[in-house]
Parts: C-alpha cells; structure tokens; sequence
C-alpha cells in the first residue's frame, strides 16, 4: 500500500486511527484516543498522511503522522553561547509532540519524509509567530539517534526524557 501526497489533519470521519501501529504503545495511544481531543481542546495540532486506498468503510489508514504545539523552555537549559542573546524569561519554542510511522512502511524514508513536513509546518507558522527553536522529548535512545541524524542537539533531560533542539535559524537554512 503507498501513501497519499499531503499531510492533512487528523479527521475522525476520514481517518482510521484503530489500526495505526507504530511499534510504541505511547504513541499508538496518543493517534487512537488523545490526539483529536487534544485538537479540540486547542493544545496540539495533528497531521496525518493517509493510505492512498481506503478501508472497505470509506476511512484511510494512516502510514505516519506528527503533533506539534507551542511550548518553551528555561533560558538556562540553553548552552551559554546560545543562551547569552536571550532575555531571562521562559523563551518560546515549537514542540514536536509526538511523530510516528506506521511499522509497515519503517525504514522507507517516511520518518525523514515525516520529520521535513513537520519542520516545514513550523517554519511557516514562524513567518506569523515566532519561536526561538524546535524541541522534542525523545522516547528512548532509538529516537534520540534518529533526531540526532538530522541534527537536533541535547538540550537537557525533561520528564525523563531527552529533550532535543533545532534553532529556528538552521530550521529557516533549510526552506529558505
Ligand atoms: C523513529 C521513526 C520515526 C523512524 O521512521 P523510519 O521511517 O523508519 O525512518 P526513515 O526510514 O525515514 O529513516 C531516516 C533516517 O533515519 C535513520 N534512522 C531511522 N531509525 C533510526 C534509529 N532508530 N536510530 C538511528 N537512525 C535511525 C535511518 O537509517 C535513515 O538514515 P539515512 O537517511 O541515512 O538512510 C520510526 O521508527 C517510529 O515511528 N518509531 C516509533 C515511534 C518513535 O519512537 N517516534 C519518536 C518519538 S520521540
């Protein structure tokens, strides 16, 4: 099965979520009963990519998905470099909240498809509100060696998990 062209937002009435499978019970969790209440609730916004052919139902599978929202971060998580430009407030940033790819198609470039869409969404929304970087509270290891790939650092440890950043500049080299 391929997958359609745009990333659309997550639609109930469209969209199967009850088979999306991604190997991490989290994030299953997260697209099957969270993400359109959260959507709702006006926390996080998720977009999905749906199969090309739909279920006998009429709904489209999806084969990856991600969730962004505003967020931010302590000035003092930030290295001194960075941190020395900045005001003594909470400086504010994007959140990947969650990214995932279905299990059946890992390792086909979907991750890196998905990963580029949700940097692209949040450089456009950059151009109306800004923020200073884009973070990520990695799951585990695997997750943090593939956002290291794309060149997310470390920031600090957050929830128990590791938390990533992109500057907002290095985000812009990469559309602009
Ligand atoms: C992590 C995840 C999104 C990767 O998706 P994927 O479609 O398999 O990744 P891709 O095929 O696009 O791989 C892109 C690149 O990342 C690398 N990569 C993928 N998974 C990796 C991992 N676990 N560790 C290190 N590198 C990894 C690939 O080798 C590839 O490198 P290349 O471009 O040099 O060939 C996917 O495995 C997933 O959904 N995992 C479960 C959910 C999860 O952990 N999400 C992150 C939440 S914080």
């Amino acid at each position: 099965m391929s997958w359609a062209r745009e990333f659309v937002e997550l639609d109930k009435k469209r969209h199967d979520r009850s088979t999306f499978d991604c190997g991490e019970d989290e994030l299953n969790d997260f697209i099957k009963t969270k993400a359109a209440k959260h959507m709702a609730a006006g926390i996080s916004r998720t977009m999905v990519l749906p199969a090309v052919t739909p279920f006998a139902d009429g709904k489209y599978p999806l084969c990856s998905f991600y969730a962004i929202a505003p967020s931010q971060i302590e000035r003092a998580t930030l290295p001194e470099a960075l941190a020395k430009r900045l005001p003594h407030y909470p400086i504010p940033v994007f959140l990947i909240a969650q990214l995932a790819v279905h299990k059946e198609y890992k390792g086909e470039g979907l991750g890196k498809i998905t990963l580029i869409k949700a940097l692209e969404h949040l450089f456009k929304v950059n151009a109306h509100m800004k923020a200073y970087a884009v973070v990520v509270d990695c799951l585990n290891q695997a997750a943090q060696d593939f956002y290291a790939k794309f060149g997310f650092e470390i920031l600090c440890s957050h929830n128990d998990r590791t938390r990533m950043f992109m500057p907002m500049g290095t985000v812009e080299q990469l559309f602009l």
